[in-house]
């Protein structure tokens, strides 16, 4: 049952309420992208691995089960959503999880050693088919956060790694090196040098 539901897109997201899945295609990130930047998450030092914008938490379980010696964490600015990550953390008994709900500018992170990313902040300035409108939206907001996005990245020590998926460079600070583009796949690793 367990090995089913990591067996592609549609097992794992029948883990989430109708809505969620509805939204999936969109706004979470598909199996294979979550194995391919768990994979490079996973091999730098420090084993604490945070998702800045966690969602339903598809990215934070799945690299939870394929790498069970790291944790992943997510931060959530949705209860709804949170709500769902737990209810599919407790489904696939994932012990290497957590999910934690409220706003990534308020989030403590020293205690994180890599960052996954998906364009999360982007919903303040596109607004095609959105989770839902229940949250502040502005262009002041999307610069804020992006402004505290690059100062925590940039106090974080050289070796820090960053998985963004669907991306812009002009999103990263210049002082993490792109290592990899998945072409074709909006997937890029970068390294703080
Ligand atoms: C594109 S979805 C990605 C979800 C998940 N990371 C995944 O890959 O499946 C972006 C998520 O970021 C969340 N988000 C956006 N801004 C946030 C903020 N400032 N703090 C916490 N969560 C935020 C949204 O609510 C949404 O669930």
């Amino acid at each position: 049952m367990q090995n089913d539901i990591f067996s592609s897109d549609a097992a794992f997201d029948s883990l989430y309420t109708l809505r969620a899945q509805q939204l999936s295609a969109i706004h979470w990130t598909p199996l294979q992208i979550a194995i391919k930047a768990a994979t490079f998450l996973t091999g730098g030092t420090g084993k604490h691995i945070l998702d800045i914008g966690s969602g339903v938490g598809k990215f934070c379980i799945i690299g939870a089960h394929y790498f069970p010696s790291h944790i992943f964490y997510g931060v959530e600015q949705r209860r709804t959503l949170i709500d769902e990550a737990i209810i599919a953390q407790n489904a696939t008994a994932t012990t290497n999880a957590q999910f934690i709900y409220g706003n990534f500018t308020d989030l403590e992170t020293d205690h994180y050693d890599h960052f996954y990313f998906y364009n999360s902040f982007s919903e303040n300035i596109f607004h095609y088919k959105p989770i839902d409108n229940l949250v502040d939206a502005s262009a002041a907001l999307y610069t804020s956060y992006i402004e505290h996005f690059h100062q925590m990245l940039e106090e974080k020590p050289a070796g820090t790694r960053l998985a963004t998926f669907h991306c812009h460079h002009n999103q990263i600070p210049p002082g993490y090196k792109r290592v990899e583009h998945i072409t074709g796949q909006q997937l890029k690793f970068w390294i703080k040098v």
